[in-house]
């Protein structure tokens, strides 16, 4: 999606994938290589005007190996190790005065008995790197659930949350470029099931320009503390109209999907706009939109076309349980007409959308 935003304005793209299979190869040569492996990093990037990634899950040490020896890597590589860690996240947000849920780190059981007495219940147990779509990760209902948690996910680096009762999760993609310049898109409200992102509205309906700014506000903080460069995604609880960060993501986000048709300028664009150290352009929503992802299975192009304002993207993966293979963002000139064109998805392969 970063490619197809970027060849237009006349970039060119090489990629790196641990599979063949990769979608990305459609749309330019694809280097099929483990993301810290050193040969094919200098052959993907040789030349390169800048390299950039797309999943936090990509080793900071590879991506500051990269950015010592050939092009800029952005964003910088020390978004990766906050990002990388549940600990660290949290910590630096607690530096720079935003809210998150209580934490306590766990590295052994006794500290774990320690922290789910002082934190109270529930609470939530999660390995510290690695997790993603609700992997990792165990609520802790009552004392009964901790031997079962521990025995499920003690033995690596561990944290233990409050269990948050938020009204809504909701998120915000932030942008800064070379110059230090940024700017936000409406806040959008996200619908999980089973820890996987399902549905995104955006706008979020019924946000304050209060909230909004308060979104924006720890959003900025956090990317001028890492002098960051391109979209950055921050998960949020909202608690009765305060906003908790849950955790950073520091690249495109599934809940900025929407962009590409509800914004006047989609978060792909504006990511290269701003590594290219060009100027940003407006992140303003056009009417609402919501964004379905299609999980496990995909539908009948057909079916999804014929549904107005309705735009489908196949991401051309192999399907399989839990996995992302598509989305359709459905666009609306206001919250009725957006409501009775989502309504027309349901009971299509893959869109499931929990109420
Ligand atoms: N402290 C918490 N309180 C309440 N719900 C939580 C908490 N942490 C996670 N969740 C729920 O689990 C989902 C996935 O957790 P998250 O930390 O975002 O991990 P992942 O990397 O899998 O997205 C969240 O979107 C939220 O619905
Ligand atoms: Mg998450």
């Amino acid at each position: 999606m970063l490619a197809l935003a970027g060849i237009p304005l006349g970039l060119r793209f090489r990629f790196l994938d641990p599979s063949p299979d990769a979608t990305a190869g459609a749309l330019g040569p694809l280097v099929v290589g483990a993301l810290g492996d050193e040969d094919a990093l200098a052959h993907v990037t040789e030349g390169a005007t800048v390299v950039t990634y797309e999943w936090e899950g990509v080793p900071a040490a590879a991506a500051r190996l990269v950015g010592a020896t050939g092009p800029p890597v952005l964003p910088p590589p020390v978004a990766l190790d906050v990002a990388q860690d549940r600990l660290r996240e949290k910590e630096l947000c607690r530096r720079l005065g935003i809210g998150t849920p209580e934490f306590a780190p766990v590295d052994d059981r006794t500290d774990l008995d320690r922290a789910v007495k002082e934190l109270g219940w529930p609470g939530v147990l999660k390995t510290r790197r690695g997790g993603y779509d609700g992997k990792g990760q165990v609520v802790l209902r009552d004392p009964s659930d901790v031997d079962r948690a521990w025995a499920d996910l003690g033995g690596v680096p561990l944290i233990v949350e409050a269990h948050v009762p938020f009204d809504r999760e909701l998120s915000v993609l932030a942008v800064r470029g070379r110059d230090g310049a940024s700017a936000y898109w409406p806040l959008v409200e996200n619908h999980h099931a089973g820890g996987i992102l399902r549905r995104s509205v955006a706008p979020a309906p019924g946000v304050s320009q209060a909230l909004q700014e308060a979104g924006e506000r720890l959003a900025g903080k956090l990317l001028d503390a890492l002098q960051y460069v391109g979209v950055l995604a921050v998960e949020l609880f909202d608690v009765g109209g305060q906003l908790l960060v849950n955790e950073l993501a520091p690249r495109v986000h599934n809940s900025g999907h929407w962009t590409i048709e509800g914004a006047v300028t989609s978060q792909f664009e504006n990511h290269l706009r701003a590594i290219m150290d060009w100027p940003l352009a407006s992140t303003a929503a056009v009417g609402v939109s919501a964004m379905v992802n299609c999980v496990g299975a995909l539908p009948d192009p057909r079916a999804v076309l014929a549904v107005p304002g309705a735009h489908f993207h196949d991401y051309a993966k192999a399907p399989g349980p839990g996995r992302k293979v598509g989305h359709i963002t459905v666009t609306a000139g206001d919250a009725a007409e957006l409501d009775a064109r989502t309504t027309q998805l349901v009971g299509l392969p893959g869109t499931d959308v929990p109420a």
